[in-house]
């Protein structure tokens, strides 16, 4: 026998020697909520471990955050009160404006700021946009406040936003509406192929969200990969500085040829669903926990990820650099 492959299996050093995917902190993104009004963490039931924070709270997770280096935050703000406008996303005084700020003067430029850009959080019916007459979601008039977002989140401080509503031309219009104003050097992370996915269920805890129907006419469909690739183009044209495609574990083929296709950097979120579900598994003591948490993160990087969004980013952190 010539080829043994084993040989480069037969000790945890070797098998560490060659190694072809690697974790480090600085490639995971902490998402977080920041409640309007919290004066304490509140846990959601369907994520254990995860809660929404209060400002107060939020502050001391930055602060970790940076301690153990990891690459960023994803903030999400929880309003108090919606409305059919979402105009809380556009108010300085708005609860995800106010998180930005405050992560801000809490991490300077140790850390990078990203907020998610959309109006699902803020908005009554629960939709990524605002309605027309027909109760359908209106792209272009979307699109106008989304521009006034981006603006909002940058002035606040943010390094990076995240446009993850799935609007036609969401692209162009966010980089548009930031060079006007000379935020040039805000970057853009296009959620570019983002699908209708049931893994958001405990997401929709998570931001108190009251969706009524469903994300369907934006959101991709699943049974589609080839779309993924033109939803991707799209947002490179449009000046994407960096490419998510979301969810992760299901849509792994996605993430590979997203990787092939484009030169920018890539990252994919791993969502609300697949945090609950290996939580859940393990609580039951189905898996092993820690080892399923890395297998999953690890298959996410050799699927082609640079940069990966994930609830259980502060601990892997915390267990590689140990
Ligand atoms: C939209 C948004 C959602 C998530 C991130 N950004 C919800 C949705 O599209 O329905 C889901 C994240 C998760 O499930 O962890 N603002």
């Amino acid at each position: 026998m010539i080829e043994r492959p084993r040989r480069l299996r037969s000790s945890a050093a070797m098998r560490r020697l060659v190694r072809e995917t690697r974790l480090a902190p600085s490639q995971l993104v902490l998402p977080m909520f920041v409640a309007e009004g919290a004066s304490e963490p509140r846990p959601i039931t369907s994520m254990p471990g995860v809660v929404q924070h209060s400002r107060e709270s939020a502050k001391k997770a930055y602060a970790e955050a940076v301690e153990l280096g990891l690459g960023g935050v994803m903030l999400f703000g929880v309003p108090e009160s919606k409305d059919a406008q979402g105009s809380g996303a556009c108010d300085p005084a708005g609860i995800l404006n106010v998180a930005i700020a405050d992560a801000r003067a809490e991490v300077g430029d140790d850390l990078l700021v990203m907020s998610d850009l959309c109006l699902d959080e803020f908005t009554d019916h629960g939709h990524c946009g605002v309605l027309d007459d027909q109760g359908r979601v209106d792209n272009d008039a979307t699109l106008q406040i989304y521009g006034q977002m981006a603006v909002a989140q940058a002035a606040a401080g943010a390094h990076v936003v995240a446009p993850s509503g799935m609007m036609d031309g969401q692209v162009a219009v966010i980089r548009a509406a930031l060079d006007e104003v000379g935020h040039l050097d805000t970057v853009v992370l296009a959620y570019a192929a983002k699908y209708a996915s049931a893994f958001y269920g405990p997401f929709r805890e998570a931001v108190d969200s009251s969706l009524q129907g469903d994300r369907r006419t934006y959101q991709q469909d699943p049974a589609n990969r080839r779309e993924a690739l033109r939803e991707t183009l799209l947002d490179v044209e449009q000046g994407a500085d960096i490419v998510m495609v979301k969810p992760a574990m299901s849509y792994l083929d996605v993430l590979a040829d997203v990787r092939a296709a484009v030169d920018l950097p890539v990252a994919a979120y791993q969502v609300s669903g697949e945090y609950a579900m290996i939580e859940a598994a393990a609580a039951q003591g189905w898996i092993d926990r820690d080892r399923a948490i890395d297998e999953s993160l690890v298959s996410i990087r050799r699927a082609g990820a640079d940069i990966v969004l994930t609830y259980w980013a502060a601990e892997v952190a915390r267990r590689l650099t140990r």
